[in-house]
Order: C-alpha cells, then sequence, then structure tokens
C-alpha cells in the first residue's frame, strides 16, 4: 500500500541534497507523488524556507532535469522540523506535522550511529505504528553490529516494513546484470568455472573523499563500498536463477552465495591510501584508513570453485568507472598461431556499470581484412542506457513508498555480507600510500593468477 507521508531524518545534510531532493522532484514530474505532507527533519536551526532553498540548490546542481512545475509542487509538500534525535518530545513535534498519516515512511539519513536512537525513538512515541523505516547503508559497522542493529530494528518494525537502502541494487545497469542473464540462454553453459577464468570488478572514482573525511576515517573502502554496493553486484553475476522475480526468490539466492563466499583473509587484501587523505579535513595524522582496496574473493559452490573473484575499489584513481569482466579460458591450441599474444585476452563479457557509459560488450577475435589469416580484437557491443533513466534513488524511493521489496537488502543478505569481510576489517595489512591519479599500489598485483593483470575499464584488449 502506498505510504501517505515521508520524513527524512537527516535532511539539512549532502544526502538530502545531492540525492533525496533531486529523487524527489522526479517523483513529483513523473506523476507518481503528489499531495503527500514530506516532513525534513534535523537538529539545524532551520525553517520550511531555509529548508526549501536546500532542496532546490540540491535539484538545480546534481538533478538531471529541472521543472518549475515539479519543484513548486514539492515545495508545497515540504515541512522543516527542528529537533533532536535523542529527545522523545521532539518525536512528539513530529507526530504533530504529519498531521493524523496512517503510513508514513521514515527515512534514516543519519550517521549510522543514530539508527538505534532514532528506531527506538519511533517506537516509543508511537510513530512507527503502520511505518516504514528506510536504512541507509552502512548497516553496522561489522558482523556483530550489524546483528544488534537488526535486533533494535526489528524489536519496532517487522521485516517487511525494514528498506535496507543499497542504492547499487536500483542502477539501471546492475538490474541489467540480473536480466541479462537469465533472459538469454546463451550464457548459462559457460557462466561457470569450467569456461571462466576470472571475474574482475573495478569502481573507480577519480575524485578524492571530497569533505567527507570524518565519514571515511569512520568507514574506509572496504565498509564504504565493498561490503555492500560491489558484494551486492558479484551476488547477481554469481548466483543461481531465481526461481521468479519476487524479491524473496532473488534474495534467496544471492544470500546462498554470499554463504558460499569464504570469509576474507590478510592474505586476500592489499589496502591503499592516496597521498594528500592525511590533510584532509577531521582524518587523523597517522590514519590508516583505507581509500583503496583489493581483494580476492574465493566462492566455494559447485559452479565458481576456483574461479578468483578479484574486486577493486578507490578513491583518487585515473577515471571514474564502474566495470565488470568475466574473461573465459583461452583456447586450448592456438590455431592461427601468428596472431599476437593478447591472442587470450578477447574472450570476455564485460559490463560497463557507468557512470558515464552503461553497456554489454562481448570480446572477441576477428579475421583482420587482407591475405592473411590473421586476426583483431572486436567487441560487439551494446549500449542500453536510456534518454529518460531512473535514477537508483528514485527508484528506490519510489519502491519503499510503494511497500515493494524487491531492490532492497534483507537482514540475512546484510549479515551474510558482513561476514565476508569480517575479518579483515580489523585483521589486515597496513594501508600502502599512492599517487592521487594512479590505480593504487603495485602490490594489488599480487592477488591476481599468474600472467595476468587488472583490468583498465575499457575494451580489455
Ligand atoms: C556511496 C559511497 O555509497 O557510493 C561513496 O559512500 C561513493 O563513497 C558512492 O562515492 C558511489 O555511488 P555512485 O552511484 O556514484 O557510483
Amino acid at each position: 500500500m502506498q505510504s501517505d507521508a515521508l520524513v527524512l531524518f537527516g535532511a539539512t545534510g549532502d544526502l538530502a541534497k545531492k540525492k533525496l531532493f533531486p529523487a524527489l522532484h522526479e517523483l513529483v514530474r513523473r506523476g507518481k507523488i503528489h499531495d503527500m505532507p514530506i516532513v525534513g527533519f534535523a537538529s539545524s536551526d532551520w525553517d520550511t524556507e531555509t529548508l526549501r532553498q536546500h532542496a532546490l540548490e540540491g535539484i538545480k546542481q546534481y538533478g538531471s532535469h529541472f521543472d518549475q512545475d515539479a519543484y513548486d509542487k514539492l515545495a508545497q509538500m515540504l515541512t522543516y522540523v527542528r529537533g533532536d534525535y535523542r529527545d522523545p518530545a521532539s518525536y512528539e513535534a513530529l507526530k504533530t506535522a504529519l498531521a493524523g498519516a496512517e503510513r508514513p515512511t521514515f527515512y534514516l539519513a543519519v550517521p549510522p550511529s543514530l539508527f538505534a536512537t532514532v528506531v527506538e525513538n519511533l517506537g516509543s512515541s508511537g510513530c512507527a505504528l503502520g511505518a516504514r523505516v528506510v536504512l541507509e547503508k552502512p548497516f553496522g559497522r561489522d558482523l556483530q553490529s550489524a546483528r544488534e542493529l537488526n535486533k533494535a530494528v526489528l524489536s519496532v518494525f517487522p521485516e517487511e516494513s525494514i528498506f535496507r537502502i543499497d542504492h547499487y541494487l536500483g542502477k539501471e545497469a546492475v538490474q541489467n546484470l540480473l536480466y541479462f542473464r537469465f533472459a538469454n540462454s546463451i550464457l548459462e553453459p559457460v557462466w561457470n568455472r569450467n569456461y571462466v577464468r576470472s571475474v574482475q570488478l573495478t569502481m573507480a572514482e577519480s575524485f578524492g573523499v571530497q569533505g567527507r573525511g570524518r565519514f571515511y576515517e569512520e568507514v574506509g573502502a572496504l565498509r564504504d563500498v565493498v561490503q555492500n554496493h560491489l558484494l551486492q553486484t558479484i551476488g547477481l553475476v554469481a548466483m543461481e536463477a531465481p526461481s521468479g522475480i519476487d524479491g524473496e526468490s532473488i534474495r534467496d539466492e544471492k544470500e546462498q552465495l554470499f554463504r558460499a563466499m569464504r570469509p576474507l583473509t590478510p592474505d586476500d587484501i592489499v589496502r591503499g591510501q592516496f597521498r594528500g587523505y592525511r590533510d584532509e579535513e577531521g582524518v587523523a595524522p597517522d590514519s590508516d584508513v583505507e581509500t583503496f582496496v583489493a581483494v580476492r574473493l574465493s566462492i566455494d559452490s559447485w559452479r565458481w570453485s576456483g574461479v578468483p573473484f578479484l574486486i577493486r575499489a578507490g578513491k583518487s584513481m585515473p577515471v571514474t568507472a564502474t566495470q565488470l569482466v568475466v574473461e573465459f579460458h583461452r583456447p586450448p591450441v592456438r590455431v592461427f598461431a601468428r596472431d599476437d599474444d593478447d591472442y587470450h585476452r578477447t574472450n570476455y563479457v564485460r559490463f560497463r556499470l557507468g557512470p558515464d557509459e552503461v553497456s554489454v560488450a562481448l570480446g572477441a577475435r576477428s579475421k583482420a581484412p587482407g591475405d592473411d589469416l590473421r586476426g583483431q580484437p572486436v567487441e560487439l557491443f551494446v549500449c542500453t542506457e536510456g534518454p529518460d533513466e531512473v535514477d537508483a534513488y528514485e527508484r528506490l524511493i519510489g519502491d519503499a513508498l510503494a511497500g515493494q521489496r524487491l531492490l532492497f537488502a534483507s537482514q540475512q543478505g546484510v549479515e551474510a555480507t558482513w561476514a565476508v569481510v569480517d575479518d579483515v576489517l580489523y585483521n589486515h595489512p597496513p594501508a600502502i600510500e599512492y599517487e592521487p591519479g594512479s590505480w593504487g599500489p603495485k602490490s594489488a598485483d599480487r592477488l591476481l593468477p599468474p600472467n595476468d593483470i587488472w583490468h583498465e575499464p575499457g575494451p580489455i584488449f
């Protein structure tokens, strides 16, 4: 059933400005929400007008289209409640602002350390009755804290009213991984250890921590993007076929896969920190927090046993791009022996997951024109990005308001991914300094199979 109100905790923050208000503006523009109270809640000394300005700036700066009419409608729905997240009286004020809404959605865009406090107060004030709650990642700091948090949230909201956001799951390109795999039969026969030599997933960002030093100090790349976005992506690439496209079937298959992932050990991880990170505001002068991480993951399943899954993510890299490459074994015999040495580097499927390009490519070799039987690398390439693509947050907020859980993470899934990284969160080699604009520490090469290389985004030949 559709929610009849939305409360944004942390409405004055960065996430609200960059992602949530632009998404709400799009939902209004497309007619998906109308005439619904949207209450911004935060501790800053703001009023409704200041919040509207904050929303307007965010929409103009970060949104895809600006539509004055949609903005005016959204502005009319917005009100601001100033409150203290820890003070029960603030939740009474919130109730008044909700003016009798029966099925509100509470969106927690606040630091994770406040999740339990806000949820408890929603429970004791009676605000939680009939409501849904949306929780931003990271959900906990490790396996133990995720379990405790799940317990705290489940004591107030039933599982079907809890929406754990991982915005990667709302991305068009990430959904296409699932679609492309299971809507075509050509991949299935080769999608296993008999044919696949390795899988590589790279999430590179050319920028640093962009003023989020304090946040990053508590998190680091492993917690920020690997435990959630990147393991969820691997989940879609490597899981078995779900029995249907309902959320439960997909979540069940992904959870099975997460449970088959071998917990990472210090040997499986290389950590890096870009030079200059320690000068960021809020960063300790002797910080060991990683801004780059590379891991070698093993999946102990019938399908994937022995196939290395190589994941790397970093800030201050040469480019901003996320790409997944499934590389197949080399042909057993070099029939066309005169071909050059990268003969083998052309058997792959490549998924470019953004941000500027969303595509699927099949890397192959084809005869080069001429008298000789010489080849050249080519890609059969499909660009899947549409002109009016729905942003991940727009899709996920729309789904949460409608009560659709398909694209949200489950308690078991979140705990299973924490279990994969749990040991190396605390037990790891020190972060190695790397030059901003480079591909991170050279020692990440030690994770690769013999004679292999890390692929840069783009065709890999
Ligand atoms: C967020 C991380 O979850 O994802 C950020 O906290 C990261 O550090 C961002 O930059 C990347 O998201 P996207 O959608 O831009 O790839």
